[in-house]
């Protein structure tokens, strides 16, 4: 129903107000507030309130006890939160939130897991693999949302794992179980659930490769972090990444290995990605790249073979494919290393995912060496983003980049010819374009 309402405002700071008052709410002067018209609305308007009246200190969030976890969540869970873990089914997001409630449970905090999608019995069964099930870990075996918010209304604990978003049901709401208005509609009861009674919430979303299915993707605003898991099903690693983060920054990458006794956090991937190189293989070369903000040694490895007289054919696996186009298109043009008559295979070798156009230079590099034959010294690095001209432009965070190769026992580095001063015991070999770097360091004969 239209209502009229009447607005005030003090004639001495100016300061609005719907409701008149003896003295001004900012300045305090009395008899200054005076009427300065009505509005017709459908809605009762509110009082404005000041911004600085709330309490702005930053949350606190609680570590998970997970390593890898609190370093992409900047610290841990923020009591009230709701958190997205999303990723492709069998990818080992109920693993890794289990290991996260374990983890917490076993400080002695109650913690709940709605198991929408596994019996209560076989999450029982991987748990007890995972660890000890400490008395405080419980489990909802119940799919309503109207269950599920009673009874964690009632027994507040720290954290309630949902698995998942897709299984559950409001009942007042039309659809099915994963219907856009189901996840939708279940999803900002149980926000609404965790900003009113502090509780962490970790809502479990499974997205298919192009992201398409309902859920995830709907819920990127309702929630205050998105974190998702991902990785190659083929092999162990896999890669936890904030897209969106209410409490901090989001440019921070977890590494795992899924073992047969669940994920363990990989603490050194460097080393990691380096421990099966074959030093002395021609077409490979190390690249210190960067996933998101942490820097990464990575071995870029490319092969060649012949296909007649034939453009190349171009073949990647964890290095993007538009950078390979590039490199290779700017190798033959501006560096004058024919391909023509070669197909190209180049990856990034473990498992490791090389999107930074950083890793440019070593892939142009590894895909030289492997023409020739011949294989570049074990100790060199090579960095450096490049351009269609040619050039070796500057990437972003080069210091930390070469922190890392040096500390990993690398000596020389190629790097653009802008680059600052690195490590000490580390030779940098400053190139502005590809031909340069190609004759900078020659591959060994071997
Ligand atoms: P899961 O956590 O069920 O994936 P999601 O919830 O994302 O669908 O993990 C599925 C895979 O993880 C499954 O193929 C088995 C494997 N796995 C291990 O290799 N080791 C383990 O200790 C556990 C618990 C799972
Ligand atoms: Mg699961």
């Amino acid at each position: 129903m239209a209502k009229k309402t009447t607005a005030f405002r003090c004639k001495d700071c100016g300061a609005p107000s719907v409701k008149w008052t003896g003295n001004c709410g900012r300045c305090g002067v009395w008899g200054t507030v005076e009427e300065v018209g009505s509005v017709v609305s459908a809605a009762k308007a509110t009082d404005l309130v000041s911004l600085g009246s709330f309490d702005g200190t930053q949350a606190v969030p609680v570590p998970t006890g997970i390593g890898e976890c609190d370093r992409v969540l900047g610290g841990g869970l923020v009591p009230g939160s709701v958190t997205l873990l999303s990723g492709e089914p069998g990818i080992g997001k109920s693993t890794l939130s289990l290991q996260i409630a374990l983890s917490v449970a076993s400080t002695g905090a109650s913690v709940v897991v709605v198991t929408g999608e596994e019996a209560p019995g076989q999450v029982a069964a991987r748990a007890s693999r995972l660890g000890e099930i400490p008395p405080s870990l419980s489990v909802i075996d119940d799919t309503s949302v109207d269950v599920i918010e009673a009874t964690l209304r009632l027994t507040r604990p720290q954290l309630a794992v949902i698995d998942s978003i897709q299984t559950l049901v409001v009942p007042e709401v039309d659809g099915t179980p994963g219907s856009v208005v189901q996840v939708r509609a279940a999803a900002h009861r149980l926000t609404e659930l965790a900003k009113s009674t502090d509780i962490s919430v970790i809502l479990i979303g499974h997205v298919t490769k192009d992201g398409t299915l309902a859920g995830p993707r709907l819920l990127e605003h309702v929630v205050d972090t998105v974190v998702s898991f991902s990785g190659d099903r083929h092999h162990d690693l896999r890669f936890l990444r904030t897209s969106k983060h209410r409490f901090g920054p989001t440019n921070d990458v977890g590494l795992f290995e899924m073992t047969g006794a669940g994920l363990s956090g990989v603490e050194d991937p460097s080393a990691r990605f380096l421990a099966d190189r074959c030093v002395g293989a021609p077409g490979s070369i190390v690249v210190p790249a960067l996933d998101e903000r942490r820097p990464v040694l990575a071995e870029i490895q490319a092969l060649t073979s012949p296909n007649g007289d034939r453009p190349p054919q171009l073949t990647s696996q964890g290095v993007g494919s538009g950078r390979l186009k590039l490199v290779a298109a700017v190798l033959e043009q501006r560096a004058g290393v024919k391909l023509w008559g070669n197909d190209i295979f180049a990856s990034a070798a473990g498992g490791a995912e090389v999107k930074d156009p950083g890793a440019d230079l070593g892939l142009a590099l590894a895909i030289r060496s492997a023409v020739t034959g011949r294989p570049y010294p074990p100790d060199v690095v090579a960095c450096g983003e490049i351009g269609l001209a040619g050039e070796i432009r500057s990437v972003a965070q080069l210091d930390r980049r070469l922190q890392e190769a040096h500390r990993l026992g690398f000596r020389r580095a190629i790097v653009p010819a802008s680059a600052p001063d690195g490590p000490t015991g580390l030779k940098l070999i400053r190139v502005s374009t590809l031909a340069e770097a190609v004759s900078a360091v020659e591959p060994v004969s071997v």
